[in-house]
């Protein structure tokens, strides 16, 4: 391990710890805009005290919420209980460690699927997906040549699989790390009644497994069953770093810009961190926004390919 991290640490770039460091506080404009929130929350007060509880009239509009002193944006930064990331640990060695720290040493592929969920689980080559093997997909794993890709946001695994097939055609000894809770999100299931559901636990975390099955890529692909927000923190603590970071998880704004955050402190130096929903019907939840105060707070610059977003970190 000391010999491992020793190692790592001589192929890291000098610029990189800065780097993190330099990284985390501009993130304090996320909490400081948390704050504009609630502060606009807190100074409303209803104009009249004894109007009788109506359940049927629309909530009242708050006001526009304004912050009028200043702020120590050093207080704010959410990234202050782990001053920096750790020494990242050589790429060959990311599955092994994931694999034990994460599954007790057995893969999730192993045994799988288990006798009673066999049955149920669909064998399709069709998977659904959104944007999944858009070009920007094939342009940046030819650019950057990636060792490790972290996707947040894998759902069915039509993106994952597609990345995987994209690193084997170019001889790649790649690992795709899939950050997904496999929740999916509340409502749901009205659009994917396929997915079996039992006892009111839906089955995307198997299905996406067998998935990978069917295409033959379970030793490219290691799904990490966890939310965005404790996996990306941790991989930080583990020195678990991608050279290509993918965002596609929550679209509302909070959420695209905390995954956008968390992702950017795990790429490698020269990396490249990307997501869906720039440009689709999707993108004024939030994704298009928070990129877009990313850039600005970052000094980095935007660049489009097709409905992605791609910031290249150097
Ligand atoms: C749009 S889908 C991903 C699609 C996939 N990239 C593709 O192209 O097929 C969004 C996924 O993000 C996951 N997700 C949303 N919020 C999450 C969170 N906070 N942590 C982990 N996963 C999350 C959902 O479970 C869902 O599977
Ligand atoms: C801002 O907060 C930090 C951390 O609490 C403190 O060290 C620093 O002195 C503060 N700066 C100002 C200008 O108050
Ligand atoms: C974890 O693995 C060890 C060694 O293989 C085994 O003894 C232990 O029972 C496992 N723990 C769980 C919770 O499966
Ligand atoms: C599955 O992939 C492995 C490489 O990971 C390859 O050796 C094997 O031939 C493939 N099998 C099929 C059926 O495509």
């Amino acid at each position: 391990m000391k010999t491992e991290n020793h190692h790592a640490s001589r192929r890291l770039s000098p610029s990189l710890q800065p780097k993190i460091i330099k990284t985390a506080k501009p993130a304090a404009y996320f909490i400081l805009l948390l704050l504009t929130y609630s502060l606009g929350y807190l100074s409303y007060h209803p104009s009249s005290t004894s109007l009788p509880l109506s359940h049927s009239s629309p909530p009242p509009q708050l006001p526009e919420p304004v912050i009028g002193f200043p702020i120590n944006t050093t207080e704010l930064n959410p990234f202050r209980i782990t001053t920096r990331c750790a020494d990242p640990i050589p790429p060959e060695t990311v599955r092994r460690t994931l694999v034990d720290r994460l599954f007790n040493g057995t893969s999730p592929f192993e045994n799988f699927p288990p006798p009673h969920a066999a049955e149920k689980l669909r064998r399709t080559k069709r998977v659904k997906g959104w944007g999944s093997t858009g070009a920007v997909f094939e342009n940046l794993i030819r650019r950057v040549r990636p060792r490790t890709v972290v996707e947040v946001g894998t759902f069915l695994g039509a993106s994952a699989i597609h990345m995987a097939e994209l690193t084997r055609q170019l001889d790649l000894q790649t690992q795709i790390l899939c950050v997904d809770d496999f929740r999916g999100w509340a409502g749901f299931k009205e659009r994917f009644m396929n997915i079996p559901m039992e006892n009111g636990d839906v089955w995307l975390f198997y299905q996406f497994l067998q998935n990978v099955v069917t295409f033959n890529q379970t030793g490219s692909v290691l799904p990490v069953p966890f939310s965005s927000g404790s996996t990306l923190m941790l991989f930080c603590e583990w020195g678990v770093y991608a050279d290509l970071v993918e965002i596609d998880a929550g679209h509302d704004f909070l959420s695209a810009w905390a995954d956008i955050n968390r992702g950017f402190r795990i790429l490698r130096p020269g990396g490249v961190i990307f997501g869906h929903d720039y440009f689709t019907a999707a993108d004024n939840r939030g994704v298009r926004r928070a990129v877009d105060l990313f850039a600005k707070v970052h000094n980095l610059k935007v660049n489009v390919d097709g409905q992605h977003w791609v910031i290249y970190s150097s």
